[in-house]
């Protein structure tokens, strides 16, 4: 059954913000710390080895109360229970959106289009077990019988940005496997990273949901011949896999079938990390790590399902969300991990939330009249308060941003975490209070300047504060915790969607530049002047033939 489509805009709910927002936009958040003590205890969820404070937002519990009676309104439950329940909610694509199936520890019967996909999910994970076994355990081995040393996942999108996010994070819990990910078409990629490789110890794992990618499919090529410059073609049985629905395709390409592990269509490019899509997460931190971060997504799906909304962490983050975007006309939002090993984790989010999100049709088929997905950027702290930071202190852009830190280091070197902890509290302080004139003035006058220098110089040096962030603060950075951080955005973006009313899980999008580009693709390899299309266009390509 279908999600219910409902524009947001008509309801009760919307409206009363619209006015809500009229008599708040202008406060300042530190003044409703002065009057409200309880505020931050109020504002702040701790959920097993989490603690989400959400205090210092643009927003009150009127705001709160509000934001929820929107979601009641647009039927959140509803949604969620069709969720979890295997419904065909990526209706445009004509597919369930079941990822939550593979994590469940306890294969609880899960069914799709009245088929229960719990034996065949088990099948694979046990598949993906055993080869990871084999390999680390160096029971399976190259060509010339040297046991691995590196594996190389080949694949772009959903097929690459979750693995290489997580195998990238969890490098610390990584046994002796290098594990290299190529992803773009530009051959420079896959070339530096060849060039670092022994074809008799270098596992290759291709992953294409489709296995139509262009992009995998070119470098899968390119990296098959380069090894048969080495390896004899009854090689390439031990020396590469794949991950797809598209079986028929990856034998063409000459893989042997034992070598090929299955997905499905009900599980999004995007959302794919936690089926065999993470191969060479598991095979670069061991098999029962990749059980563990399951097994984290799998709380976070629990608490997801059956917490009340207003303690519910993913609903909170999207009603929160909602209303920078909507209300507010916040165009971005920033993600702030201060931790160098999620160094990748807003690249990922770009994929998981703007594909998702991005959307301009509702699901009624009309176009919608308000603002949908957000634009997702970020980087981590420390480094990012050397770059950017300026501009979310003292720019004149309204930018949320959420701040997330693990309590404890994985070195367990007290000097710097500190340090980085002060940092991460201290941003939050500051962007929330900022700094005053008379605070600018009285520093200044300590410092002896003179009545001039101080009139001059204190214009730039007030910050106003007022400045937005969510914190969350994690124990400790494991396979289980990034687990749950992982699936608290994923349904985060289900819950902004289906406020939305889009559909959050095709991408109909990325298809117009594909085609356009085998069309010029086979322009660039004939003769003579194209003129089919705009000037702009014909230009680029007449000039770009030339050189
Ligand atoms: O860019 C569009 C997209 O379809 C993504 O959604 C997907 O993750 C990526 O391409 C890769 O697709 P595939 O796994 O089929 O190669």
């Amino acid at each position: 059954m279908a999600l219910k489509s409902i524009n947001p805009t008509t309801t009760k709910a919307w409206n009363s913000l619209k006015s809500h927002l009229e008599t708040i936009k202008n406060e300042h958040m530190s003044h409703w710390f002065a009057q409200d003590k309880e505020r931050a205890d109020k504002m702040t969820i701790q959920w097993d080895d989490f603690y989400v404070d959400y205090s210092k937002n643009r927003w009150t519990h009127e705001t709160i109360d509000l934001l929820l009676q929107l979601a009641k309104e647009v039927d959140l439950k509803n949604a969620i229970s069709k969720y979890f329940s295997g419904d065909i909610i990526n209706q445009t694509e004509g597919r369930a959106v079941a990822h939550v199936a593979l994590r469940d520890p306890n294969y609880v019967d899960f069914f799709v289009e009245g088929e229960n996909v719990m034996p065949e999910v088990k099948r694979v994970k046990d598949q993906i077990k055993q080869f990871t076994e084999n390999v680390v355990g160096q029971k399976f081995k190259g060509f010339t019988d040297k046991p691995f040393t590196d594996i190389v996942n080949i694949g772009i999108g959903g097929s690459d940005l979750g693995p290489a996010m997580v195998v990238d994070s969890l490098q610390y819990y990584k046994n002796h496997l290098t594990t290299h990910f190529v992803s773009n078409v530009d051959g420079d990629h896959v070339n530096e990273i060849l060039k670092k490789l022994n074809p008799e110890t270098t596992l290759f794992v291709i992953v294409s949901k489709t296995f139509t990618t262009q992009e995998t499919l070119s470098n899968a090529t390119t990296i098959k011949n380069w090894f048969l410059n080495y390896g004899s073609q009854e090689d390439i049985a031990k020396h590469f896999v794949a991950v797809s629905t598209n079986i028929a395709k990856v034998k063409d390409f000459g893989i042997a079938e034992h070598n090929i592990f299955p997905m499905w269509d009900w599980v999004g490019g995007r959302f794919s990390l936690w089926s065999a899509v993470g191969l060479s997460i598991s095979l670069s931190v061991g098999y029962e790590n990749f059980e563990s971060l399951l097994s984290g997504a799998n709380k976070m799906d629990e608490h997801f399902k059956n917490e009340e909304f207003d303690q519910n962490l993913p609903v909170i983050l999207a009603l929160l969300s909602v209303w920078y975007n909507n209300f507010f006309n916040v165009e971005s939002q920033a993600i702030l991990p201060y931790s160098q090993y999620l160094n990748q984790f807003a690249t990922y989010l770009q994929q998981a939330i703007m594909e998702s999100n991005g959307k301009s049709v509702d699901r009624s088929g009309n176009k919608v009249n308000y603002q949908t997905g957000t634009i997702i950027w970020g980087e981590p702290g420390t480094n990012s308060q050397h770059a950017f930071f300026q501009l979310i202190h003292q720019g004149t852009k309204l930018i949320p941003a959420d701040f997330i830190g693990f309590a404890k280091s994985l070195y367990g070197d007290k000097d710097h975490q500190d340090k980085l902890m002060s940092n991460f509290i201290a941003q939050t302080e500051a962007l929330l209070n900022g700094k005053t004139k008379e605070q600018v003035v009285s520093e200044l006058q300590d410092q002896k300047l003179s009545e001039e220098e101080i009139k001059q110089l204190t214009p730039y040096k007030i910050f106003e504060g007022n400045k937005p962030t969510t914190t969350i603060l994690i124990k400790k950075l494991t396979p289980e915790s990034l687990g749950k951080l992982i699936a608290l955005y994923e349904h985060k973006i289900f819950v902004e969607g289906v406020i939305w009313n889009i559909f959050s899980y095709d991408q109909y999008g990325v298809e117009l530049g594909k085609q356009l580009a085998n069309t010029i693709l086979k322009e660039l390899n004939v003769d003579g002047v194209a003129t089919e299309h705009d000037a702009s266009t014909n230009n680029i390509l007449k000039y770009y033939k030339s050189l």
